[in-house]
């Protein structure tokens, strides 16, 4: 069972080189500087943040969400500079199963650096020892190599290809499903 009282009380975590505090209102601007960013946007099939009004509708959606005890959304911010670097969210929280949905976007100068391996390390084990997850899942384009590419370090499994089954921009796009079990994870 998910422990909801983490709802009520959002958790602040840490890690070596990041803080991880609640996505918040004031973030719009460095989240339309990310999700404005084709490099970013390329594989994530979700609409560009043209405005810093998009990007606050976004996050006040998310708090919503929060609010609603179906999601939580994490600003990365690097310590030694105080920047936000990126988001991490846990989302369609599956509460009959403890099971939640991943999302995640870097700022592309903070590529390559492991920041978003050591904030995913931080938040799973939250995620399963807290929260009391029994498994998370993502769902990715399957042209996108560096999510992959994480997935697969943090342990993930490949569980479902799914043919054109999502349809943005004019197009039907596949997708693949990698899951994590409790179990499976290493990184305790
Ligand atoms: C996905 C994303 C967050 C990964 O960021 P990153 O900076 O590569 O992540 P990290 O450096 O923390 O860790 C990446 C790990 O995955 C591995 N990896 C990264 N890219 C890889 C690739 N193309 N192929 C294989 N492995 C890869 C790295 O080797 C590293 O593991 P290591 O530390 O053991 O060497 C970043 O590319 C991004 O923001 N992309 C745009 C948004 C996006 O697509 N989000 C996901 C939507 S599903």
């Amino acid at each position: 069972m998910i422990n909801e009282i983490y709802f009520d009380d959002f958790s602040k975590l840490e890690t070596e080189r990041l803080f991880l505090r609640k996505l918040s209102l004031a973030d719009a601007s460095e989240m339309q500087s990310v999700r404005s960013d084709e490099r970013v946007m390329n594989y994530m099939d979700s609409e560009r943040h043209l405005t810093i009004q998009f990007s606050e509708k976004f996050i006040a959606e998310n708090l919503k969400i929060y609010e609603q005890k179906n999601g939580m959304f994490w600003a990365l911010i690097e310590k030694s500079t105080g920047k936000f670097i990126g988001d991490f969210a846990f989302w369609k929280i599956d509460k009959k199963n403890s099971r939640a949905e991943i999302g995640y976007a870097l700022k592309p100068e903070f590529w390559g650096k492991g920041y978003m391996k050591e904030a995913m390390i931080r938040i799973f084990n939250f995620g399963f020892n807290d929260l009391k997850l029994h498994s998370i899942e993502a769902n990715i384009n399957p042209k996108n190599e560096s999510s992959r590419g994480i997935l697969i370090k943090l342990g993930f499994k490949k569980e479902a290809y799914f043919r054109e089954n999502y349809y943005f921009n004019g197009t039907y796009l596949d997708s693949e499903i990698y899951s994590l079990l409790q179990t499976d994870f290493q990184f305790k």
